[in-house]
């Protein structure tokens, strides 16, 4: 019975290899079902957000650790989606025409993805959600043209419902459509439960990370009772990072050089990479590539090579981003320090009114070393 059991779950067909996209699926699931439980509490106008938030996590059962998983299940799902793709990107499946929509879709996939982040950090309407409001149209102005343009159509279309709409239905939607045609088809010949099951014993390693994550690294909901310190979150990884680095050029370069590195080569590497089973199309992978092919280690040293990249994406992030004191913008944002500090300004759109928004070095700074900007 033992041995059986044993068989069943550490069968051939959970191989690590082909283990990180089934246990991101597990961690899409897990998004659903606590993101279903976030919807009962909380509150899409201006006023009552970060209330209802706070309510949700200080005084219902199990919100502030639901709420946290379903923040923390974000940060492994984009490592494991990472894994994913270099392996699958290594393996050169694009090459392989029975592939060809199972790359397509998975890459397609990692645009939904991004938008469910970037709307789920907007939602709780705490000054981090604010800040992150302003600051992403702001990223659209280098664009010639039509820049200008998209920054006052994504200020002026925001609004908490609109933005929840999107990250409740519409994005889970698409999500869910490029799942099915991914994956689901496969898995149901193989069998949906046996399968989930399979992962879950496999995963209980990630999942109770996430839940100890979350037990213990949580978001600063008491204020103004309980005020996190303003440094508070610095080095600790955060859903928020992956943001910070495609934004730091604002902090560090100017004009062209910001549409080069955090526009256009993200937007080209996500072209090239959709397109490249049609570039391949009918051609096989060529000799030189396929160096290991006859090599007794090659599954080994891909393996190596794979987690070689990841280390060093993973690295550059944390690079980016570890000086963010992503937990402690409420140390000073709360009501003991003035209403204008505690509460979204009612002009947040207005950028003549607050100039300071429209200055996205301020904007950055204030993020990076808010104790030095202000
Ligand atoms: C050390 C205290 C302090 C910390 C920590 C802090 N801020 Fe601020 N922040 C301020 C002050 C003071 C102002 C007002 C500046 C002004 O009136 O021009 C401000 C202004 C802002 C503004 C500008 C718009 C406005 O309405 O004035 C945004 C957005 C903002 N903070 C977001 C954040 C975020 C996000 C964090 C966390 C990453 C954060 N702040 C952390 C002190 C702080």
């Amino acid at each position: 019975m033992k041995n059986k059991f044993l068989s069943f779950v550490f069968s051939e067909k959970v191989h690590w290899r082909h283990y990180f996209g089934g246990l991101s699926l597990l961690l899409i699931i897990l998004q659903l079902l606590t993101g279903i439980f976030l919807i009962f509490f909380y509150d899409p106008t201006l006023d009552n957000a970060y209330k209802s938030v706070q309510h949700l996590t200080n005084e219902v059962t199990g919100g502030s650790l639901l709420r946290n998983i379903h923040r923390w299940a974000v940060f492994l799902l984009f490592l494991t989606v990472l894994i994913h793709t270099i392996r699958c990107t290594l393996r050169w499946d694009f090459f392989n025409p029975a592939k060809r929509v199972l790359w397509l879709t998975g890459i397609l996939l990692l645009l939904p993805m991004f938008l469910l982040v970037v709307t789920g950090l907007i939602l709780p309407w705490e000054w981090k959600g604010y800040w992150f409001m302003e600051i992403i149209p702001n990223y659209f102005e280098f664009i010639p043209r039509i820049g200008n343009s998209l920054k006052s159509f994504f200020i002026d279309s925001f609004t908490l419902p609109r933005y929840q709409v999107i990250h409740i239905l519409i994005l889970p939607i698409v999500t869910l459509i490029l799942i099915d045609y991914h994956f689901l088809d496969k898995l149901r010949q193989r069998g949906v439960f046996t399968y989930i099951l399979r992962h879950a014993l496999l995963s209980l390693p990630f999942l109770i990370a996430v839940i100890v994550l979350s037990k213990y690294v949580t978001i600063p909901s008491n204020d103004p009772q309980e005020i996190p310190l303003p440094l508070d979150g610095r080095y600790i990884p955060a859903p928020e990072w992956y943001f910070l680095i495609l934004l730091l050029p604002l902090l560090y370069f100017k004009g062209k050089l910001v549409l080069i590195l955090s526009i256009l080569l993200p937007s080209l590497l996500f072209m090239v990479l959709s397109i490249l089973p049609y570039l391949y199309r009918g051609r096989k992978v060529p000799e030189g590539w396929d160096f290991l092919k006859k090599s007794r280690f090659r599954k080994p040293i891909k393996g190596v090579m794979v987690f070689l990249i990841f280390i060093a994406v993973v690295a550059l992030i944390y690079r980016g981003s570890y000086k963010s004191p992503t937990l402690g913008c409420n140390g000073c944002h709360h009501l003991n320090n003035g209403f204008r500090m505690g509460v979204v300004p009612k002009q947040f759109k207005d950028r003549n009114a607050l100039p300071n928004l429209n200055d996205n070095l301020w904007m950055m700074g204030h993020w990076f070393y808010p104790d030095e900007i202000y």
